[in-house]
Protein backbone atom coordinates (compact mmCIF):
# COMPACT_ATOMS: atom_id res chain seq x y z
CA UNK A 1 0.00 0.00 0.00
CA UNK A 2 1.38 3.04 -0.91
CA UNK A 3 2.13 5.77 1.45
CA UNK A 4 1.45 9.42 0.95
CA UNK A 5 3.85 11.48 2.37
CA UNK A 6 2.10 14.88 3.36
CA UNK A 7 2.70 17.29 5.71
CA UNK A 8 1.35 20.72 7.23
CA UNK A 9 -0.78 21.94 4.52
CA UNK A 10 -3.27 23.60 3.76
CA UNK A 11 -4.71 23.70 0.79
CA UNK A 12 -5.02 26.52 -1.25
CA UNK A 13 -7.19 26.94 -4.18
CA UNK A 14 -6.04 28.92 -7.09
CA UNK A 15 -8.18 29.06 -9.77
CA UNK A 16 -8.17 32.79 -11.10
CA UNK A 17 -4.13 32.54 -11.98
CA UNK A 18 -4.97 28.75 -14.00
CA UNK A 19 -5.82 30.25 -17.46
CA UNK A 20 -2.49 32.93 -17.26
CA UNK A 21 -0.45 30.38 -15.71
CA UNK A 22 -1.75 28.27 -19.39
CA UNK A 23 -1.21 31.58 -21.16
CA UNK A 24 2.39 32.18 -19.88
CA UNK A 25 3.30 28.97 -20.04
CA UNK A 26 2.27 28.59 -24.10
CA UNK A 27 4.06 31.93 -25.07
CA UNK A 28 6.90 31.14 -23.15
CA UNK A 29 7.19 27.65 -23.92
CA UNK A 30 6.97 28.70 -27.36
CA UNK A 31 9.16 27.31 -29.99
CA UNK A 32 7.79 23.49 -30.13
CA UNK A 33 10.49 21.86 -32.18
CA UNK A 34 9.55 18.25 -33.63
CA UNK A 35 11.86 16.73 -31.00
CA UNK A 36 12.72 19.35 -28.63
CA UNK A 37 10.54 22.08 -26.68
CA UNK A 38 12.80 25.06 -26.11
CA UNK A 39 11.75 26.61 -23.18
CA UNK A 40 12.69 29.60 -20.85
CA UNK A 41 14.17 28.39 -17.52
CA UNK A 42 12.01 30.93 -15.49
CA UNK A 43 9.16 28.77 -16.97
CA UNK A 44 10.23 25.48 -16.84
CA UNK A 45 11.07 26.05 -12.72
CA UNK A 46 7.64 24.83 -11.81
CA UNK A 47 5.99 26.82 -9.03
CA UNK A 48 8.00 26.67 -6.04
CA UNK A 49 8.21 30.70 -5.68
CA UNK A 50 8.67 32.13 -2.39
CA UNK A 51 5.25 34.26 -2.45
CA UNK A 52 2.68 32.63 -1.12
CA UNK A 53 -0.43 32.93 -3.72
CA UNK A 54 -3.21 35.36 -1.97
CA UNK A 55 -6.11 32.69 -1.20
CA UNK A 56 -9.24 32.40 -3.67
CA UNK A 57 -12.21 30.22 -2.43
CA UNK A 58 -11.93 26.70 -3.42
CA UNK A 59 -14.16 26.19 -6.64
CA UNK A 60 -17.51 24.75 -6.48
CA UNK A 61 -17.64 20.97 -7.83
CA UNK A 62 -19.95 21.00 -10.88
CA UNK A 63 -21.82 18.74 -13.28
CA UNK A 64 -21.75 18.39 -17.28
CA UNK A 65 -23.02 16.31 -19.56
CA UNK A 66 -23.74 13.18 -16.65
CA UNK A 67 -20.25 13.60 -15.27
CA UNK A 68 -19.30 15.16 -11.86
CA UNK A 69 -15.78 17.29 -11.85
CA UNK A 70 -13.84 18.05 -8.45
CA UNK A 71 -11.37 21.02 -7.96
CA UNK A 72 -7.66 19.07 -8.15
CA UNK A 73 -4.84 21.13 -6.52
CA UNK A 74 -1.52 20.44 -5.10
CA UNK A 75 -1.71 19.99 -1.46
CA UNK A 76 0.72 23.36 0.00
CA UNK A 77 2.09 23.94 3.20
CA UNK A 78 0.85 26.31 5.50
CA UNK A 79 4.06 27.70 6.46
CA UNK A 80 6.57 27.14 3.83
CA UNK A 81 10.21 26.19 4.75
CA UNK A 82 12.33 28.80 3.33
CA UNK A 83 15.55 27.75 4.74
CA UNK A 84 16.97 25.06 2.88
CA UNK A 85 15.57 24.15 -0.30
CA UNK A 86 18.09 21.33 -1.46
CA UNK A 87 17.42 20.04 2.26
CA UNK A 88 13.32 20.16 1.83
CA UNK A 89 13.06 18.28 -2.00
CA UNK A 90 15.78 15.78 -0.72
CA UNK A 91 13.42 15.11 2.21
CA UNK A 92 10.72 14.75 -0.70
CA UNK A 93 12.43 12.34 -2.59
CA UNK A 94 13.77 10.30 0.43
CA UNK A 95 9.72 9.85 1.01
CA UNK A 96 9.22 9.24 -2.47
CA UNK A 97 11.92 6.36 -2.36
CA UNK A 98 9.95 4.97 0.67
CA UNK A 99 6.65 5.30 -1.17
CA UNK A 100 8.00 2.89 -3.97
CA UNK A 101 10.16 0.75 -1.87
CA UNK A 102 6.76 -0.19 -0.51
CA UNK A 103 5.38 -0.77 -3.45
CA UNK A 104 7.88 -3.25 -4.66
CA UNK A 105 7.29 -5.24 -1.49
CA UNK A 106 3.53 -5.28 -2.33
CA UNK A 107 3.79 -6.72 -5.16
CA UNK A 108 7.26 -8.65 -4.68
CA UNK A 109 5.38 -10.62 -1.71
CA UNK A 110 1.93 -9.67 -1.04
CA UNK A 111 2.15 -13.02 1.91
CA UNK A 112 5.04 -11.08 3.05
CA UNK A 113 3.44 -7.49 2.82
CA UNK A 114 0.22 -9.00 4.64
CA UNK A 115 2.23 -10.20 7.77
CA UNK A 116 3.90 -7.18 8.27
CA UNK A 117 0.84 -5.52 8.24
CA UNK A 118 -0.61 -8.13 11.05
CA UNK A 119 1.91 -7.52 13.17
CA UNK A 120 1.66 -3.89 12.74
CA UNK A 121 -2.25 -4.16 13.53
CA UNK A 122 -2.07 -5.46 16.99
CA UNK A 123 -2.43 -2.80 19.26
CA UNK A 124 1.01 -2.65 20.59
CA UNK A 125 2.81 -2.92 17.50
CA UNK A 126 5.09 1.11 17.52
CA UNK A 127 5.58 2.16 14.23
CA UNK A 128 8.49 4.27 13.19
CA UNK A 129 7.94 7.61 12.11
CA UNK A 130 9.37 10.13 9.91
CA UNK A 131 8.47 12.70 11.83
CA UNK A 132 8.58 16.49 12.07
CA UNK A 133 9.44 17.08 8.52
CA UNK A 134 7.54 19.73 7.11
CA UNK A 135 7.48 19.19 3.63
CA UNK A 136 6.07 20.39 0.65
CA UNK A 137 4.78 17.61 -0.81
CA UNK A 138 3.89 16.71 -4.46
CA UNK A 139 0.55 14.49 -3.95
CA UNK A 140 -3.04 15.84 -4.83
CA UNK A 141 -5.89 16.52 -2.88
CA UNK A 142 -9.81 17.15 -3.44
CA UNK A 143 -12.72 18.17 -1.43
CA UNK A 144 -15.49 15.85 -0.77
CA UNK A 145 -18.35 15.46 1.74
CA UNK A 146 -18.66 13.08 4.39
CA UNK A 147 -22.01 13.50 6.27
CA UNK A 148 -22.59 17.02 5.98
CA UNK A 149 -18.54 17.80 6.17
CA UNK A 150 -16.37 18.87 3.62
CA UNK A 151 -13.62 17.02 4.06
CA UNK A 152 -9.79 17.83 2.21
CA UNK A 153 -8.39 14.71 1.41
CA UNK A 154 -5.22 13.40 -0.98
CA UNK A 155 -6.31 11.46 -3.96
CA UNK A 156 -4.11 8.11 -3.93
CA UNK A 157 -4.51 5.61 -7.05
CA UNK A 158 -2.69 3.35 -4.99
CA UNK A 159 -4.52 2.02 -2.29
CA UNK A 160 -8.38 1.40 -1.62
CA UNK A 161 -9.43 2.14 1.48
CA UNK A 162 -10.84 5.81 2.13
CA UNK A 163 -10.45 7.55 5.30
CA UNK A 164 -10.67 10.38 7.20
CA UNK A 165 -10.19 11.50 10.47
CA UNK A 166 -13.43 11.06 13.41
CA UNK A 167 -14.51 11.78 16.53
CA UNK A 168 -13.87 10.62 19.30
CA UNK A 169 -10.70 10.37 18.28
CA UNK A 170 -7.72 8.96 20.20
CA UNK A 171 -4.87 10.47 18.22
CA UNK A 172 -5.22 12.37 15.57
CA UNK A 173 -3.08 15.28 14.04
CA UNK A 174 -3.77 18.19 13.25
CA UNK A 175 -5.98 19.12 10.31
CA UNK A 176 -7.59 22.05 8.60
CA UNK A 177 -11.22 21.08 8.32
CA UNK A 178 -13.74 20.53 11.21
CA UNK A 179 -12.89 16.49 12.33
CA UNK A 180 -16.22 14.54 11.19
CA UNK A 181 -17.85 13.70 14.25
CA UNK A 182 -19.77 10.31 13.72
CA UNK A 183 -21.77 10.63 17.15
CA UNK A 184 -23.37 13.49 15.69
CA UNK A 185 -24.46 12.12 11.99
CA UNK A 186 -27.56 10.25 12.05
CA UNK A 187 -26.16 8.44 8.48
CA UNK A 188 -22.98 6.86 10.33
CA UNK A 189 -23.31 3.54 10.95
CA UNK A 190 -20.61 1.16 11.64
CA UNK A 191 -19.88 -2.16 9.89
CA UNK A 192 -20.32 -5.29 11.73
CA UNK A 193 -17.67 -7.36 12.30
CA UNK A 194 -18.53 -10.98 11.19
CA UNK A 195 -19.51 -9.64 7.64
CA UNK A 196 -17.57 -10.07 4.77
CA UNK A 197 -17.10 -6.59 4.14
CA UNK A 198 -14.92 -6.70 7.63
CA UNK A 199 -12.89 -9.58 6.51
CA UNK A 200 -12.84 -10.36 3.02
CA UNK A 201 -13.33 -7.05 1.28
CA UNK A 202 -11.03 -5.29 3.98
CA UNK A 203 -8.66 -8.21 3.54
CA UNK A 204 -8.17 -6.98 -0.02
CA UNK A 205 -7.96 -3.79 0.42
CA UNK A 206 -5.73 -3.15 2.69
CA UNK A 207 -3.98 -6.68 3.00
CA UNK A 208 -5.43 -7.51 6.37
CA UNK A 209 -8.61 -9.05 7.81
CA UNK A 210 -10.50 -6.32 9.80
CA UNK A 211 -11.10 -7.36 14.00
CA UNK A 212 -14.13 -7.11 15.96
CA UNK A 213 -14.11 -4.86 18.97
CA UNK A 214 -15.29 -6.22 22.24
CA UNK A 215 -18.97 -6.04 21.74
CA UNK A 216 -18.49 -7.47 18.55
CA UNK A 217 -20.91 -4.65 17.08
CA UNK A 218 -17.78 -2.87 15.20
CA UNK A 219 -15.13 -3.83 12.74
CA UNK A 220 -11.56 -2.74 13.39
CA UNK A 221 -9.21 -1.59 10.38
CA UNK A 222 -5.31 -1.01 10.64
CA UNK A 223 -3.90 0.43 7.50
CA UNK A 224 0.49 1.00 7.25
CA UNK A 225 1.91 3.05 4.51
CA UNK A 226 5.30 2.91 3.50
CA UNK A 227 6.53 5.23 5.14
CA UNK A 228 5.38 4.43 8.67
CA UNK A 229 2.20 6.78 8.25
CA UNK A 230 -1.13 4.79 9.28
CA UNK A 231 -4.48 5.11 10.46
CA UNK A 232 -6.72 2.75 12.87
CA UNK A 233 -9.80 2.69 13.52
CA UNK A 234 -13.19 1.77 12.63
CA UNK A 235 -14.98 0.25 9.46
CA UNK A 236 -18.46 2.33 8.93
CA UNK A 237 -20.76 3.42 6.68
CA UNK A 238 -21.98 6.91 5.36
CA UNK A 239 -23.41 9.23 3.37
CA UNK A 240 -20.92 10.85 1.17
CA UNK A 241 -21.59 13.67 -1.46
CA UNK A 242 -19.16 13.92 -4.90
CA UNK A 243 -20.37 17.07 -5.36
CA UNK A 244 -23.58 17.34 -5.52
CA UNK A 245 -24.12 13.57 -5.78
CA UNK A 246 -25.05 10.98 -3.02
CA UNK A 247 -23.58 7.98 -1.88
CA UNK A 248 -25.67 6.54 0.49
CA UNK A 249 -23.95 3.47 2.73
CA UNK A 250 -20.61 4.46 1.56
CA UNK A 251 -17.98 2.35 3.00
CA UNK A 252 -14.68 4.38 4.57
CA UNK A 253 -12.52 4.57 7.74
CA UNK A 254 -13.53 6.28 10.82
CA UNK A 255 -9.73 6.69 11.89
CA UNK A 256 -9.72 7.40 15.71
CA UNK A 257 -5.74 6.83 15.79
CA UNK A 258 -3.67 7.95 13.12
CA UNK A 259 -0.02 9.52 12.37
CA UNK A 260 2.20 10.37 9.68
CA UNK A 261 2.81 12.79 6.52
CA UNK A 262 -1.23 13.80 5.78
CA UNK A 263 -0.50 17.05 6.44
CA UNK A 264 -4.17 19.34 7.13
CA UNK A 265 -5.63 16.90 5.30
CA UNK A 266 -8.78 15.31 6.25
CA UNK A 267 -7.80 11.69 5.09
CA UNK A 268 -7.58 9.95 1.98
CA UNK A 269 -9.51 9.11 -1.35
CA UNK A 270 -8.48 5.40 -2.42
CA UNK A 271 -8.75 5.51 -5.88
CA UNK A 272 -7.06 1.63 -6.55
CA UNK A 273 -8.95 -1.41 -8.29
CA UNK A 274 -10.96 -3.81 -5.31
CA UNK A 275 -14.25 -3.36 -4.25
CA UNK A 276 -13.92 -0.97 -0.96
CA UNK A 277 -12.08 1.72 -3.51
CA UNK A 278 -14.11 4.60 -4.38
CA UNK A 279 -14.09 3.67 -7.92
CA UNK A 280 -15.80 0.37 -7.24
CA UNK A 281 -18.12 1.59 -4.83
CA UNK A 282 -19.52 4.19 -7.18
CA UNK A 283 -19.90 1.80 -10.40
CA UNK A 284 -24.14 2.33 -10.46
CA UNK A 285 -23.38 6.20 -10.57
CA UNK A 286 -20.19 6.61 -12.68
CA UNK A 287 -19.82 3.54 -14.37
CA UNK A 288 -16.63 2.54 -13.00
CA UNK A 289 -14.83 5.16 -14.77
CA UNK A 290 -13.24 8.19 -13.48
CA UNK A 291 -10.06 10.65 -14.79
CA UNK A 292 -7.75 13.49 -13.53
CA UNK A 293 -5.88 16.54 -15.21
CA UNK A 294 -2.37 16.86 -12.55
CA UNK A 295 -2.00 20.79 -12.66
CA UNK A 296 2.16 21.44 -13.15
CA UNK A 297 2.17 24.15 -10.58
CA UNK A 298 2.00 24.21 -6.79
CA UNK A 299 0.55 27.93 -6.62
CA UNK A 300 -2.11 29.25 -8.80
CA UNK A 301 -2.71 26.20 -10.53
CA UNK A 302 -5.56 23.74 -10.40
CA UNK A 303 -6.72 20.29 -12.18
CA UNK A 304 -9.77 18.71 -12.13
CA UNK A 305 -10.69 15.16 -10.70
CA UNK A 306 -13.83 13.94 -13.06
CA UNK A 307 -15.84 11.23 -11.90
CA UNK A 308 -17.68 9.09 -15.01
CA UNK A 309 -17.57 8.18 -18.38
CA UNK A 310 -18.39 11.36 -20.15
CA UNK A 311 -15.41 12.24 -22.51
CA UNK A 312 -17.52 15.87 -23.20
CA UNK A 313 -16.13 16.77 -19.85
CA UNK A 314 -13.02 17.20 -20.63
CA UNK A 315 -10.56 19.47 -22.05
CA UNK A 316 -8.27 17.46 -24.44
CA UNK A 317 -6.11 18.49 -26.59
CA UNK A 318 -5.61 15.54 -28.42
CA UNK A 319 -7.95 12.48 -28.42
CA UNK A 320 -7.91 9.83 -25.35
CA UNK A 321 -6.01 6.88 -26.25
CA UNK A 322 -6.55 3.85 -24.46
CA UNK A 323 -3.82 0.81 -23.26
CA UNK A 324 -4.83 -2.14 -22.05
CA UNK A 325 -5.01 -2.85 -18.38
CA UNK A 326 -3.11 -5.94 -17.45
CA UNK A 327 -5.02 -7.83 -14.67
CA UNK A 328 -3.25 -9.47 -11.99
CA UNK A 329 -5.69 -10.48 -8.99
CA UNK A 330 -2.65 -10.63 -6.32
CA UNK A 331 -1.92 -7.40 -6.39
CA UNK A 332 -4.58 -5.86 -5.34
CA UNK A 333 -5.15 -1.87 -5.14
CA UNK A 334 -2.51 -1.69 -8.76
CA UNK A 335 -3.16 -0.20 -11.82
CA UNK A 336 -0.82 -2.32 -14.86
CA UNK A 337 0.06 -1.82 -17.66
CA UNK A 338 2.30 -2.81 -20.73
CA UNK A 339 5.35 -0.47 -21.46
CA UNK A 340 6.76 -1.31 -25.01
CA UNK A 341 8.42 1.47 -25.75
CA UNK A 342 10.23 5.04 -25.06
CA UNK A 343 12.00 7.68 -27.05
CA UNK A 344 13.84 10.93 -26.29
CA UNK A 345 13.86 13.49 -29.22
CA UNK A 346 12.13 11.24 -31.51
CA UNK A 347 14.93 8.38 -31.14
CA UNK A 348 13.71 5.39 -30.15
CA UNK A 349 15.19 3.71 -27.10
CA UNK A 350 16.36 0.18 -27.17
CA UNK A 351 16.57 -2.07 -23.94
CA UNK A 352 15.52 -5.36 -23.12
CA UNK A 353 13.34 -4.06 -19.81
CA UNK A 354 10.71 -3.60 -22.49
CA UNK A 355 10.31 -7.32 -23.25
CA UNK A 356 8.23 -7.44 -19.94
CA UNK A 357 6.95 -4.27 -19.79
CA UNK A 358 4.93 -4.35 -16.77
CA UNK A 359 4.44 -0.88 -15.76
CA UNK A 360 2.00 0.49 -12.84
CA UNK A 361 0.81 3.81 -12.84
CA UNK A 362 0.26 5.86 -9.41
CA UNK A 363 -1.15 9.18 -8.44
CA UNK A 364 0.82 9.15 -5.61
CA UNK A 365 4.24 8.46 -6.19
CA UNK A 366 6.50 11.17 -7.39
CA UNK A 367 9.15 10.39 -9.76
CA UNK A 368 8.69 7.76 -12.49
CA UNK A 369 10.85 4.65 -11.99
CA UNK A 370 12.63 2.65 -14.68
CA UNK A 371 14.24 -0.96 -14.68
CA UNK A 372 17.94 -0.70 -15.02
CA UNK A 373 17.70 -1.38 -18.87
CA UNK A 374 15.13 1.12 -19.53
CA UNK A 375 16.31 3.85 -17.28
CA UNK A 376 20.46 3.61 -18.60
CA UNK A 377 19.77 3.28 -22.28
CA UNK A 378 16.95 6.69 -21.78
CA UNK A 379 19.29 8.50 -20.18
CA UNK A 380 22.31 7.80 -22.29
CA UNK A 381 20.22 9.29 -24.87
CA UNK A 382 19.27 11.96 -22.80
CA UNK A 383 22.85 12.84 -22.18
CA UNK A 384 23.63 12.66 -25.60
CA UNK A 385 20.97 14.89 -26.77
CA UNK A 386 21.68 17.52 -23.73
CA UNK A 387 24.97 17.40 -23.93
CA UNK A 388 25.65 21.07 -24.74
CA UNK A 389 24.57 22.03 -21.29
CA UNK A 390 27.56 21.45 -18.18
CA UNK A 391 26.70 18.54 -16.23
CA UNK A 392 26.59 18.39 -12.16
CA UNK A 393 26.51 16.13 -9.10
CA UNK A 394 23.47 14.05 -9.22
CA UNK A 395 20.90 14.51 -6.53
CA UNK A 396 19.51 11.83 -3.96
CA UNK A 397 17.66 8.95 -6.31
CA UNK A 398 18.67 12.08 -9.47
CA UNK A 399 21.63 10.85 -11.09
CA UNK A 400 20.92 12.96 -14.21
CA UNK A 401 21.96 16.55 -13.77
CA UNK A 402 23.05 20.01 -14.59
CA UNK A 403 23.77 23.35 -13.97
CA UNK A 404 21.67 25.45 -16.16
CA UNK A 405 22.08 28.95 -14.08
CA UNK A 406 23.56 30.81 -16.87
CA UNK A 407 21.04 29.84 -19.70
CA UNK A 408 17.51 32.15 -20.39
CA UNK A 409 16.44 29.31 -22.69
CA UNK A 410 16.91 25.44 -22.51
CA UNK A 411 15.82 23.28 -25.40
CA UNK A 412 14.72 20.36 -23.93
CA UNK A 413 14.07 17.28 -25.44
CA UNK A 414 11.08 15.31 -25.97
CA UNK A 415 9.73 12.09 -24.14
CA UNK A 416 7.25 9.58 -24.98
CA UNK A 417 6.67 6.45 -23.36
CA UNK A 418 4.66 3.89 -25.95
CA UNK A 419 1.97 1.64 -24.40
CA UNK A 420 0.70 -1.91 -25.90
CA UNK A 421 -1.76 -0.24 -28.52
CA UNK A 422 0.51 1.69 -30.10
CA UNK A 423 -0.22 4.59 -27.54
CA UNK A 424 2.25 7.60 -27.47
CA UNK A 425 2.20 9.16 -23.64
CA UNK A 426 4.04 12.50 -24.71
CA UNK A 427 5.93 13.95 -21.53
CA UNK A 428 4.71 17.08 -20.81
CA UNK A 429 7.49 19.65 -20.53
CA UNK A 430 6.92 20.46 -16.99
CA UNK A 431 7.44 16.78 -16.19
CA UNK A 432 10.74 16.21 -17.97
CA UNK A 433 13.26 18.32 -15.43
CA UNK A 434 13.29 18.70 -11.96
CA UNK A 435 14.73 22.01 -10.06
CA UNK A 436 17.10 21.01 -7.24
CA UNK A 437 18.78 24.18 -6.64
CA UNK A 438 16.04 26.76 -7.73
CA UNK A 439 18.36 29.06 -9.64
CA UNK A 440 19.62 25.83 -11.89
CA UNK A 441 22.69 25.19 -11.10
CA UNK A 442 21.43 21.41 -9.84
CA UNK A 443 18.32 20.51 -13.14
CA UNK A 444 17.97 16.92 -13.11
CA UNK A 445 16.03 14.49 -15.19
CA UNK A 446 13.26 13.59 -13.28
CA UNK A 447 12.88 9.86 -13.83
CA UNK A 448 15.14 7.04 -11.68
CA UNK A 449 16.37 3.49 -12.02
CA UNK A 450 14.77 0.73 -9.95
CA UNK A 451 17.88 -1.34 -8.40
CA UNK A 452 16.52 -4.36 -9.90
CA UNK A 453 15.43 -5.46 -13.91
CA UNK A 454 12.83 -7.59 -12.44
CA UNK A 455 11.30 -4.64 -10.28
CA UNK A 456 8.25 -3.56 -11.54
CA UNK A 457 8.07 0.36 -13.01
CA UNK A 458 6.16 3.07 -11.67
CA UNK A 459 5.06 5.87 -13.88
CA UNK A 460 4.94 8.62 -11.10
CA UNK A 461 2.56 11.90 -11.10
CA UNK A 462 5.26 14.34 -12.09
CA UNK A 463 5.18 12.72 -15.53
CA UNK A 464 1.32 12.80 -15.72
CA UNK A 465 1.16 16.47 -15.28
CA UNK A 466 -0.98 18.08 -18.16
CA UNK A 467 -2.36 14.80 -19.35
CA UNK A 468 -5.99 13.57 -18.81
CA UNK A 469 -4.95 10.24 -17.73
CA UNK A 470 -8.60 8.29 -17.90
CA UNK A 471 -9.38 5.21 -15.70
CA UNK A 472 -11.86 2.57 -16.92
CA UNK A 473 -12.04 0.50 -14.73
CA UNK A 474 -14.94 -1.71 -16.78
CA UNK A 475 -13.33 -2.18 -19.93
CA UNK A 476 -10.31 -2.81 -18.32
CA UNK A 477 -8.17 -0.01 -20.19
CA UNK A 478 -6.48 3.52 -19.97
CA UNK A 479 -6.63 6.02 -21.57
CA UNK A 480 -4.27 9.40 -21.97
CA UNK A 481 -4.44 12.37 -23.96
CA UNK A 482 -2.89 16.16 -23.43
CA UNK A 483 -4.57 18.22 -21.62
CA UNK A 484 -3.41 21.75 -20.24
CA UNK A 485 -5.30 21.06 -16.75
CA UNK A 486 -7.63 23.83 -15.47
CA UNK A 487 -10.76 23.94 -13.41
CA UNK A 488 -12.95 25.85 -15.35
C1 LIG B 1 -0.82 33.72 -7.17
O1 LIG B 1 -1.85 34.64 -7.48
C2 LIG B 1 -1.89 35.78 -6.63
C3 LIG B 1 -3.05 36.66 -7.06
O2 LIG B 1 -4.23 35.91 -7.07
C4 LIG B 1 -0.58 36.54 -6.69
O3 LIG B 1 -0.62 37.62 -5.80
C5 LIG B 1 0.56 35.61 -6.31
O4 LIG B 1 1.79 36.27 -6.45
C6 LIG B 1 0.55 34.37 -7.19
N1 LIG B 1 1.55 33.43 -6.68
C7 LIG B 1 2.48 32.91 -7.45
C8 LIG B 1 3.44 32.00 -6.77
O5 LIG B 1 2.54 33.12 -8.64
C1 LIG C 1 -19.38 22.41 1.61
O1 LIG C 1 -19.04 22.72 0.28
C2 LIG C 1 -20.14 23.08 -0.53
C3 LIG C 1 -19.70 23.20 -1.97
O2 LIG C 1 -18.35 23.49 -2.09
C4 LIG C 1 -20.74 24.36 0.00
O3 LIG C 1 -21.85 24.74 -0.80
C5 LIG C 1 -21.19 24.13 1.43
O4 LIG C 1 -21.67 25.32 1.99
C6 LIG C 1 -20.04 23.61 2.28
N1 LIG C 1 -20.56 23.19 3.57
C7 LIG C 1 -19.99 23.54 4.71
C8 LIG C 1 -20.65 23.02 5.97
O5 LIG C 1 -18.98 24.23 4.75
C1 LIG D 1 7.33 -14.57 0.37
O1 LIG D 1 7.27 -14.58 1.78
C2 LIG D 1 7.00 -15.87 2.31
C3 LIG D 1 6.82 -15.71 3.81
O2 LIG D 1 7.75 -14.86 4.37
C4 LIG D 1 8.17 -16.81 1.95
O3 LIG D 1 7.90 -18.08 2.45
C5 LIG D 1 8.29 -16.85 0.44
O4 LIG D 1 9.41 -17.62 0.07
C6 LIG D 1 8.45 -15.45 -0.13
N1 LIG D 1 8.41 -15.51 -1.58
C7 LIG D 1 9.24 -14.83 -2.36
C8 LIG D 1 9.04 -14.98 -3.83
O5 LIG D 1 10.10 -14.10 -1.91
C1 LIG E 1 -19.99 15.04 18.59
O1 LIG E 1 -21.38 15.04 18.50
C2 LIG E 1 -22.00 14.67 19.72
C3 LIG E 1 -23.50 14.54 19.46
O2 LIG E 1 -23.97 15.68 18.78
C4 LIG E 1 -21.66 15.72 20.79
O3 LIG E 1 -22.24 15.36 22.01
C5 LIG E 1 -20.15 15.79 20.94
O4 LIG E 1 -19.79 16.82 21.83
C6 LIG E 1 -19.49 16.04 19.60
N1 LIG E 1 -18.05 15.92 19.75
C7 LIG E 1 -17.20 16.85 19.39
C8 LIG E 1 -15.76 16.60 19.63
O5 LIG E 1 -17.59 17.87 18.83
C1 LIG F 1 -23.63 -11.23 12.61
O1 LIG F 1 -23.95 -11.16 13.99
C2 LIG F 1 -25.29 -10.72 14.23
C3 LIG F 1 -25.48 -10.50 15.74
O2 LIG F 1 -24.59 -11.26 16.48
C4 LIG F 1 -26.26 -11.72 13.67
O3 LIG F 1 -27.59 -11.29 13.89
C5 LIG F 1 -26.01 -11.83 12.16
O4 LIG F 1 -26.83 -12.83 11.59
C6 LIG F 1 -24.55 -12.18 11.90
N1 LIG F 1 -24.32 -12.07 10.45
C7 LIG F 1 -23.60 -12.94 9.79
C8 LIG F 1 -23.43 -12.67 8.32
O5 LIG F 1 -23.08 -13.91 10.33
C1 LIG G 1 -18.01 4.94 -21.75
O1 LIG G 1 -18.51 5.59 -22.90
C2 LIG G 1 -18.12 4.99 -24.13
C3 LIG G 1 -18.67 5.81 -25.27
O2 LIG G 1 -19.01 7.09 -24.89
C4 LIG G 1 -18.61 3.56 -24.18
O3 LIG G 1 -18.11 2.97 -25.35
C5 LIG G 1 -18.11 2.80 -22.98
O4 LIG G 1 -18.65 1.50 -22.96
C6 LIG G 1 -18.50 3.50 -21.70
N1 LIG G 1 -17.89 2.81 -20.58
C7 LIG G 1 -18.56 2.55 -19.47
C8 LIG G 1 -17.81 1.82 -18.42
O5 LIG G 1 -19.72 2.91 -19.31
C1 LIG H 1 3.18 -6.29 -23.87
O1 LIG H 1 2.92 -6.08 -25.24
C2 LIG H 1 3.77 -6.83 -26.08
C3 LIG H 1 3.53 -6.37 -27.52
O2 LIG H 1 2.18 -6.31 -27.80
C4 LIG H 1 3.49 -8.29 -25.88
O3 LIG H 1 4.34 -9.07 -26.68
C5 LIG H 1 3.76 -8.65 -24.41
O4 LIG H 1 3.41 -9.98 -24.15
C6 LIG H 1 2.93 -7.74 -23.50
N1 LIG H 1 3.37 -7.92 -22.12
C7 LIG H 1 2.51 -8.23 -21.14
C8 LIG H 1 3.10 -8.33 -19.77
O5 LIG H 1 1.31 -8.38 -21.32
C1 LIG I 1 18.52 -3.58 -29.92
O1 LIG I 1 19.40 -4.35 -29.10
C2 LIG I 1 19.49 -5.70 -29.52
C3 LIG I 1 20.35 -6.44 -28.52
O2 LIG I 1 20.73 -5.65 -27.46
C4 LIG I 1 20.09 -5.76 -30.92
O3 LIG I 1 20.14 -7.10 -31.35
C5 LIG I 1 19.23 -4.95 -31.87
O4 LIG I 1 19.82 -4.89 -33.15
C6 LIG I 1 19.05 -3.53 -31.35
N1 LIG I 1 18.09 -2.83 -32.20
C7 LIG I 1 18.28 -1.60 -32.64
C8 LIG I 1 17.19 -1.02 -33.50
O5 LIG I 1 19.28 -0.97 -32.38
C1 LIG J 1 26.99 26.79 -12.53
O1 LIG J 1 27.35 27.66 -13.56
C2 LIG J 1 27.61 28.99 -13.11
C3 LIG J 1 27.80 29.88 -14.34
O2 LIG J 1 28.58 29.23 -15.29
C4 LIG J 1 28.83 28.98 -12.20
O3 LIG J 1 29.10 30.27 -11.73
C5 LIG J 1 28.52 28.06 -11.03
O4 LIG J 1 29.64 27.95 -10.18
C6 LIG J 1 28.10 26.69 -11.50
N1 LIG J 1 27.61 25.93 -10.37
C7 LIG J 1 27.90 24.64 -10.19
C8 LIG J 1 27.32 23.98 -8.98
O5 LIG J 1 28.55 24.01 -10.98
Amino acid sequence: MAHLPSPMLRSFPCFVLVLFTVLARDSSAGVVQDNAVVVSLHELKFGDDDRLSSMSASQIPRKQNGATILELKHHIPLSKPKKNHAKYIQNLLILDEARATSIQDHIKNYSKFQEKNAEFSSEAAQLPLSSGIKLQTLNYVTTITIGSTNTTVIVDTGSDLTWVQCTPCMACYTQQDPIFNSSSSPTYISVPCNSTTCTTSLQAATGISGSCSSDRNSCFYALGYGDGSYTRGILAQETIALGDVQIPNFIFGCGRSNRGLFGGTSGLMGLGRTQLSLVSQTTDQFGGVFSYCLPTRLYNSSGSLVLGNDTSAFKNATPVSYTRMIVDPTMAPFYFLNLTGASVGGVPINASGFSNGKILIDSGTVITRLPPSIYKALKAEFVAQFSSYPAVAGFSILDTCFNLSSYDEVRVPTLKLELEGEVTVSIDVSGILYFVKKDGSQVCLAMASLSYEDQVGIIGNYQQKNQRVVYDTVGSRLGFAKEPCSYS
